[in-house]
């Protein structure tokens, strides 16, 4: 199992003082950032582009930048984002007409390629990919909006999941995004993710350090820290 990472998403933050938003999670102890692209086509929200991306490392932000695209059509923004620079690409699957060709475009755009499964996206995919990818993302709400309640049913797909991500002997990344709390991080760690999104939680806490230091209590007290 690999070193559990917090991953606050940026869509809770206070987006008129972003640069300083994303250096306080980091330096209260984030491991990555977590950027959600959403294009109001894919998801009926909008969010923000590349241009933001490319904002935050010039701003000196350092650390690594998850982007989560929820948009349709993905692959015309990937070298844009791979520019920007973007860490890791993350999108899903139903949004691309050739999923493996989207793949090899974020890896040799430079960046490391994830799937990201909504609730009812069967894991099927993985058949066919699972040797591809360097993070598997599972929604545990249906994209859009942060601020939502985790779906408990996700828990036994991220059990599934971490079943097949330790069969394939890789270093895949297993991350879970939506509706995580301190009181919930624990029991999700448990069913095998190791990296947390989590957008209001963190963003919405008076003090970013004690909320994400009290989620990694939660997640070493699960027996994964
Ligand atoms: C939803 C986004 C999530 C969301 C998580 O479509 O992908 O990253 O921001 O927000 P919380 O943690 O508030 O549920
Ligand atoms: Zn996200």
């Amino acid at each position: 199992m690999m070193q559990p990472w917090i991953a606050p998403s940026i869509l809770s933050a206070d987006f008129a003082r972003l640069g300083e938003e994303v250096e306080a999670v980091l330096a209260a102890g984030a491991d990555i950032v977590h950027f959600d692209v959403m294009d109001n086509h894919y998801v009926p929200n909008l969010t923000i582009g590349p241009l933001v991306c490319e904002a935050l490392r010039k701003h000196g932000i350092k650390a690594p930048i998850d982007v989560h695209l929820m948009v349709k059509p993905v692959d015309r923004i990937i070298p844009d984002f791979a520019k920007a620079g973007a860490t890791w690409i993350t999108f899903h699957p139903e949004a691309s007409e050739h999923v493996d060709r989207t793949i090899g475009l974020i890896r040799d755009s430079g960046c490391l390629p994830g799937l990201v499964f909504n609730p009812a996206t069967p894991l099927n995919w993985l058949d066919h990919l699972i040797d591809k990818v360097d993070m598997i993302l599972l929604m545990s709400v249906n994209p859009g909006f942060g601020g939502q309640s985790f779906i408990p049913t996700t828990l036994d797909k991220l059990r599934k999941v971490r079943e097949r991500i330790d069969a394939s002997g890789r270093e895949i990344r297993l991350e879970v995004d939506g509706g995580v709390k301190a009181d919930n991080i624990g029991e999700i760690a448990r069913a095998g993710a190791d990296t947390f999104v989590a957008g209001s939680a963190v963003f919405g806490a008076p003090d970013y350090r004690a909320m994400i230091s009290r989620m990694r209590e939660e997640i070493a007290k699960a027996g994964r820290g």
